[in-house]
């Protein structure tokens, strides 16, 4: 491993590795989608961007053979240990775990096949400049695929319904708004997976594929949008976001959310190109 550490935005605690793999079974369909799209072969040299604690490289890892690579980069050496023990005994590859700030590209992009990234774009400030700057570092023909959130486009939805008569709703619209603009206030990329394909067209890459989905709220969904209030707890209050006692208003309202008829609160892209 390199030097480089940093602290990953949403922690790296036990429940951050929990909220993580939530995620992972909530992203299953897309996930596995992807890598379809991708058409992993087992000898891949396949380079993971932010795997953190791992969910989505075992996905990689399992169609992996003895000769593919998975090098998972990322700068928080706990969730790349997490990662470790969680590919181990999971296939035939190897895996090179790497800490670095992806932002600047390196040499662990160096005889890559395939570069792979899930919910870790939105996370790398002006993504769209570092995409380019992907593009120029990759041999051509190097395919790409990411699955990135989206944390805005369902507020309007949120709105007419709570304007409607179900202000229960807002708890939803409260926590997608909160994170979006957590996320800004921290000099990252929220909106960038509903542009994604059209910055990596401009970027020059070929063959760019998108699909949106909207991810049913059930109660995974509300766990994790638990664990992310407590993950983020001191940060909200830094930044001014909420107060804490906004904070446990809105995990009481979650608790008290019924769960009949709800609708998203969060999106999913997936996109593919070959650079
Ligand atoms: C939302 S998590 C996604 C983890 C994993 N891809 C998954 O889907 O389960 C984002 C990950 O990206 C990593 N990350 C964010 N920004 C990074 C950067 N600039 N350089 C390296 N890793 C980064 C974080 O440490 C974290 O592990």
């Amino acid at each position: 491993m390199t030097s480089v550490s940093k602290e990953y935005v949403l922690g790296q605690s036990t429940d951050a590795a929990r909220r993580l793999a939530i995620q992972d079974a909530q992203f299953a369909d897309v996930s596995e989608a992807l890598l379809d799209d991708l058409q992993i072969q087992p000898d891949d040299r396949v380079v993971e961007i932010g795997p953190g604690a791992g969910g989505f490289s075992r996905r990689v890892f399992k169609r992996l053979g003895q000769g593919g690579v998975l090098v998972g980069v990322d700068y928080s050496p706990g969730l790349l240990d997490q990662a470790r023990q969680n590919l181990a005994g999971q296939g035939e590859a190897r895996f090179e775990p790497v800490v670095a700030d992806v932002s600047h590209p390196g040499p662990w992009l160096d005889g890559a096949d395939v570069v792979v990234g899930r919910t870790v774009v939105h996370h790398i400030p002006l993504a769209e400049s570092w995409l380019g700057r992907l593009k120029s570092a990759l041999q051509p023909g190097t395919r790409v695929g990411f699955v990135e959130p989206e944390f805005r486009a369902l507020l309007g939805r949120l709105a007419v319904l709570e304007a409607a008569g179900r202000p229960e709703l807002a708890v939803l619209r409260l926590w997608a708004e909160g994170i979006s603009r957590f996320y800004s206030a921290s000099g990252l990329s929220p909106a960038v997976g509903a542009t994604l394909a059209w910055a990596l067209e401009a970027a020059g890459y070929r063959n760019v594929t998108r699909h949106a989905t909207e991810c049913p709220t059930d109660e995974t969904v509300i766990e994790n949008l638990h664990l992310y209030y407590d993950e983020i707890r001191e940060r909200y209050l830094k930044l001014g976001i909420m107060t804490a006692a906004e904070i446990d208003d809105q995990k009481r309202r979650l608790r008290e959310l019924s769960l009949a008829n709800v609708p998203a609160v969060w999106g999913i892209y997936r996109v593919t190109a070959q650079a």
